[in-house]
């Protein structure tokens, strides 16, 4: 069978993930909202082969650690479940942005996975069986199947938890300024962390609630109103980060550096710098910015003390099928 070849971007979450009601489906204990990482990619070339005998990974040029390749064959595995296909495959992945900046890969990774495999594999699916098989590898990569600011809804079942479109890339001219703190690898990543969030009293809190962020979030985007987003974003950040920090055992992602962005950032903002923050599982900080102070933000994280390296991106678009 021919091969097929996909790339994906990355994403940041405005509204976050965390906590799963369902761990095997990745049905997420609350909905979120997303912008596309244009620049940062992952390639992915998938071809099934009666030839080889049992899933193959190349990541970055080479052969792939075993819990990456079984995440990669758990993939595949639903792939020949849904079209029949009985070959193993070959699978090559490359990101464009460095494994050991802790900016995350499975969603990109993931995404551009399910679109080549199921590609590969002779099927044609829509956006949203797209979105759902992605979600079925890593939830985060339900979100870097559609183009731009995405709404991953929660859902009830495997079939209705999927993302979806709020506006093209083009719709908002917004920026992620990466603040690389540490390049260590996380002590505990988002799929040994989303187990722990049930273990925290405030996560029912921030579960209850996500609608009306969810909407807040929502409204901001489509108004394009830069001071409703960032009161929700920041607010929705450390809903999520006190959760983790309550959970047994505490998940403490902050370094000292991560905090000194924080306070440098709000007191940009009071200056009149459209800039806001928000951080994942680790302890980089996403400086989110309107285009217009881009370079201004830039500039002033790559002085603070602690910040090793500032990448920068752009809205970007959704996932999609590229030459071999
Ligand atoms: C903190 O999607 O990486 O980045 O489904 O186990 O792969 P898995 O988890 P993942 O979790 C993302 C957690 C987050 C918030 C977010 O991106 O919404």
């Amino acid at each position: 069978m021919p091969p097929s070849s996909s790339l994906a971007h990355p994403n940041i979450a405005f509204i976050k993930y965390w906590g799963n009601r369902d761990h095997a489906l990745r049905l997420p204990a609350n909905g979120s909202i997303s912008m596309n990482l244009a620049g940062l990619e992952t390639r992915t070339t998938v071809q099934f082969d009666s030839g080889i005998h049992q899933d193959e990974l190349t990541l970055n040029s080479q052969p792939a650690p075993e819990a990456a390749r079984l995440r990669v064959a758990a993939m595949l595995d639903r792939v020949r479940a849904l079209s029949g296909v009985t070959a193993p495959g070959r699978v090559t992945s490359a990101n464009n942005f460095p494994m050991g900046t802790g900016i995350a890969s499975s969603a990109s990774s993931m995404a551009a996975l399910a679109l080549a495999a199921s590609t590969a594999a002779g099927l044609n699916l829509t956006e949203r069986e797209l979105s759902i098989l992605a979600r079925t590898g890593s939830g985060s990569a339900a979100r870097s199947i559609p183009g731009g600011f995405v709404e991953w809804q929660a859902g009830a079942t495997h079939e209705d938890s999927y993302a979806f479109s709020l506006a093209p890339a083009e719709h908002w001219a917004l920026a992620d300024c990466i603040a690389v703190v540490s390049a260590a690898h996380k002590a505990t990543g988002s799929s040994e962390g989303h187990p722990l969030a049930d273990t925290s009293l405030l996560q029912p809190v921030r579960v209850a609630d996500a609608p009306r962020r969810l909407a807040l979030c929502r409204e901001a985007i489509l108004a394009r109103d830069f001071a409703a987003f960032a009161e929700i974003v920041e607010q929705d950040n450390l809903l999520m980060h006190a959760v983790m920090m309550t959970g047994r055992p505490p998940l403490l992602y902050w370094q000292p550096a991560t905090l000194a962005v924080l306070h440098a950032a709000a007191g940009w903002r009071a200056e009149g710098i459209e800039a806001c923050c928000t951080i994942d599982a680790g302890p980089n900080v996403h400086v989110i910015c309107t285009a217009q102070f881009q370079g201004e933000v830039a500039a002033r994280l790559r002085t603070i003390a602690g910040v090793q390296q500032v990448l920068e991106a752009e809205a970007g678009g959704g996932a999609r099928l590229v030459g071999n």
